[in-house]
C-alpha cells in the first residue's frame, strides 16, 4: 500500500496518452483513486484551494476557474467549500470524469488532453487555472503551459502543485519546469509570483507550489 502510487506511476512509463487515461479510469473502480489519495493524506488539492481563497477573498461565485487534470474532482470539492461555484474541469480519463461529475461541483467538463494540442476553449476565458498533480512524463508536458496561459485572462492566475521529487517520480527534472517558467517570464507572458515548497504533498513526500500571473 505504501508504494502503491509510486508503483502505478512507474508502470505508466512508456505508455501512450490514451493508455495513461485508461489506467486512471481503471484506478477509479470502486472509488479506489479517492481511497488511495485519502490514505496518503494527499494535500495538493487543499493547498491549492487555500491559496485560491487567499487570492480571491470576495465575490467568489463570480470567479471563473479551470481545473486542468481535474481527475475525480478533489480540487473542486475544496474550492466549493470556500464558496467558489463557477468551476470547469478538463481531463482525458472517462472514469475520472464520471466520478468528477458525481461530485457536482463543476459546471462544464472537457474530456481532452492538455499538451501541445490546442484546447477547445476560448482565449482569456478564466480568472484562475489550477493544476494539481497533473504535470509530468506521460501526463501534461511543461509546454502545456502555453495553452494554459492562452485561456487565462490578463492579470489572472495559474497555480500549480506538483511533487518535489519530480525526477524520481515521473522521470523529468523539476528544473525543466523551472526553466520553462523562466522562458515564459522572459517572453513577458507570465510573472512568477511565488514558488514555495510545502510538506506532505502525498504521504511523506514534499511538494512545490507555483503561482503565476498572466501578463
Ligand atoms: C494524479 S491525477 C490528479 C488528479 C487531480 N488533479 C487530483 O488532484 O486528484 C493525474 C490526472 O492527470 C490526468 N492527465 C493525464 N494526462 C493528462 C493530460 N495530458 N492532460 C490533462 N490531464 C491529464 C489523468 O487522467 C489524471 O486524472
Amino acid at each position: 500500500m505504501a508504494n502503491f502510487f509510486d508503483n502505478l506511476r512507474s508502470t505508466m512509463r512508456g505508455m501512450s496518452p490514451s493508455e495513461v487515461a485508461e489506467c486512471y479510469t481503471k484506478w477509479t473502480e470502486n472509488g479506489q483513486y479517492d481511497k488511495d489519495m485519502e490514505a496518503r493524506n494527499f494535500s495538493a488539492p487543499s493547498i491549492l484551494a487555500d491559496e485560491v481563497a487567499k487570492c480571491f477573498p470576495v465575490t467568489r461565485d463570480k470567479i471563473k476557474i479551470m481545473d486542468i487534470a481535474c481527475g475525480t474532482g478533489l480540487v473542486g470539492e475544496k474550492l466549493a467549500a470556500y464558496g467558489f461555484t463557477d468551476i470547469d474541469g478538463l481531463d482525458p480519463s472517462e472514469g475520472m470524469l464520471n466520478q468528477c461529475k458525481e461530485r457536482r461541483h463543476y459546471k462544464k467538463l472537457y474530456q481532452e488532453f492538455c499538451g501541445d494540442n490546442q484546447l477547445h476553449i476560448d482565449n482569456g476565458k478564466y480568472d484562475c487555472l489550477l493544476v494539481s498533480a497533473g504535470i509530468g512524463e506521460n501526463h501534461i508536458p511543461c509546454s502545456g503551459l502555453i495553452e494554459m496561459i492562452r485561456i487565462v485572462k490578463t492579470g489572472g492566475l495559474i497555480l500549480i502543485a506538483t511533487r518535489k521529487e519530480f525526477k524520481e517520480y515521473v522521470g523529468n527534472d523539476i528544473d525543466e519546469l523551472d526553466t520553462f517558467i523562466s522562458e515564459m517570464e522572459s517572453a513577458n507572458k507570465v510573472e512568477l509570483i511565488e514558488r514555495r515548497d510545502f510538506a506532505a504533498y502525498s504521504a511523506e513526500r514534499d511538494g512545490i507550489l507555483y503561482i503565476l500571473k498572466i501578463k
